[in-house]
């Protein structure tokens, strides 16, 4: 790994404004231009001082570099899916999925009525900040609902899950607009939720 190399802030694949009624465009230019905006500044920050510890052998300064590197890398790695798994109504939004991953859903779940619940209930419930996905496991090919805590990612609930489906449940991508009323934007986050993305890594990764 080149530790001299930055990461960069992705661009949205829409406008702030895009995802209205269901996430403000206030919320999205905070959350985008601030929020991931600090994890990615984070991360270049303590790569870089990560990689004066190594190079002068000092133990105890890269040992203390992993939370922020957990955290800050994490927070990138987060964001930068969640952007893509959700689109403007016009651009296929909140359209169901069909194809493989809908059977699969309807199968494992019983219906897409019943993982939303399922996935809503545990977002409802984390506490703290945290993540509520929709993983896929690359090797079972089943899929699952996880929460992650902070910015943990979804590889450290098992290193073979890969997301098909994330929502960020701190309180900086609702409280703007939903003030403490956590299931409301769970609720109506479904009518932007980017299930073409969820699709097409689920065919990529189950191709048969
Ligand atoms: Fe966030």
């Amino acid at each position: 790994m080149d530790l001299t190399k930055n990461l960069t802030l992705p661009e949205l694949p829409y406008g702030y404004e895009a995802l209205e009624p269901a996430i403000s465009g206030e919320i999205m230019r905070l959350h985008h231009q601030k929020h991931h905006q600090a994890y990615v500044t984070n991360f270049n920050k303590a790569l870089h001082q990560l990689s004066a510890a190594v190079a002068d052998g000092d133990t105890s300064a890269v040992v203390m570099l992993q939370s922020s590197l957990k955290f800050n890398g994490g927070g990138h790695i987060n964001h930068s899916i969640f952007w893509k798994n959700l689109a403007p109504v016009s651009e296929g939004g909140g359209v169901p999925p069909k194809g493989r991953l809908g059977s699969a859903i309807d199968e494992q779940f019983g219906s897409l009525e019943a993982l939303i619940q399922k996935m809503n209930t545990h977002g409802a419930a984390l506490q703290g900040s945290g993540w509520v996905w929709l993983a896929l496991d690359k090797e079972s090919k089943r899929i699952s609902v996880e929460t992650t805590a902070n910015q943990d990612p979804i590889v450290t609930k098992g290193p073979t899950l890969v997301a098909l489906l994330s929502i960020d449940v701190w309180e900086h991508a609702y409280y703007l607009q939903y003030k403490n009323v956590r299931p409301d934007y769970l609720k109506n986050i479904w009518n932007v939720m980017n299930w073409n993305y969820a699709s097409a890594v689920y065919d990529k990764e189950c191709p048969n």
